[in-house]
């Protein structure tokens, strides 16, 4: 295991020591949650009671194989905490998310848990977000018209997989945007959020509860202030 995946595997260790009997828990994806499912797969092999749902496929068939109830999010209109990765997070718990595709049903997750808590090792904190490309989820029926919209906010590729443009689970396009006006992130959310067919994007920017950052292995947890709303 390498530094920093040792790094990410202990900030989603102590993450997963808030988890509590009788919890519903969101699931992330990527490497980082990917420690996260584990951990709670052992805590639920040591007797904990959870319900959890997944925030994509992928991590929906780990939580089984590991023995963790997964639920149909579709049935469940709260949860207790939602614990994932992150691409980027700042000191203003703007983060950006969905690397790996999964940022629309991460974003729908997040907003209905009560409490969200990011894990990542440490570099991925950064002064303030804006490095890392922000995944749009598009419908593929208005493709051209949505990137030419996007296009005018940026410089913007159509997110590529192994044989031909990636699709989300839900069958979708990701365009992944280096937009100008990353410099405020609200603006560009409430820009993005307008355009028609934009289904999805990976600014997180009020979700986010608590950080575990994971740096030479010394775990970090950062609560957000009420100041960051
Ligand atoms: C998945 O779509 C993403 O939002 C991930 O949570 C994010 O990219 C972090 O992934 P890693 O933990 O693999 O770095």
């Amino acid at each position: 295991m390498t530094r920093t995946d040792d790094d990410k595997r202990r900030a989603a260790e102590a993450a997963v020591v808030e988890i509590q009997d009788g919890m519903i828990v969101g699931l992330g994806t990527g490497s980082t949650a990917t420690h996260a499912v584990a951990a709670i797969g052992a805590r639920v092999r040591a007797g904990l009671r959870i319900d959890a749902v997944a925030t994509s496929d992928a991590t929906a068939t780990l939580a089984v194989a590991h023995g963790i109830t997964v639920r149909d999010f579709a049935d469940i209109a709260r949860l207790d905490l939602a614990i994932d990765g992150v691409d980027e997070i700042d000191d203003r718990f703007f983060a950006i998310k969905g690397a790996g595709g999964a940022m629309l049903r991460e974003k729908l997750v997040a907003v209905a848990a009560d409490r969200m808590i990011a894990i990542a090792d440490g570099s991925k904190r950064v002064a303030r977000i804006g490095a890392a490309p922000v995944p749009v989820e598009i419908l593929p029926f208005a493709r051209a018209s949505i990137l030419a919209a996007l296009g005018r906010l940026g410089r913007v590729t159509v997110r590529q997989g192994d044989a031909g443009p990636y699709r989300t689970d839900q069958g979708n396009l990701v365009v992944d945007g280096h937009f100008a006006g990353i410099a405020d992130p609200g603006a560009l959310a409430a820009t993005l959020d307008a355009i028609p067919g934009v289904l999805g994007h990976g600014l997180f920017l009020r979700e986010i509860n608590a950080a575990y950052i994971g740096s030479d292995g010394v775990v970090t947890r950062l609560e957000r202030s009420p100041d960051c709303d």
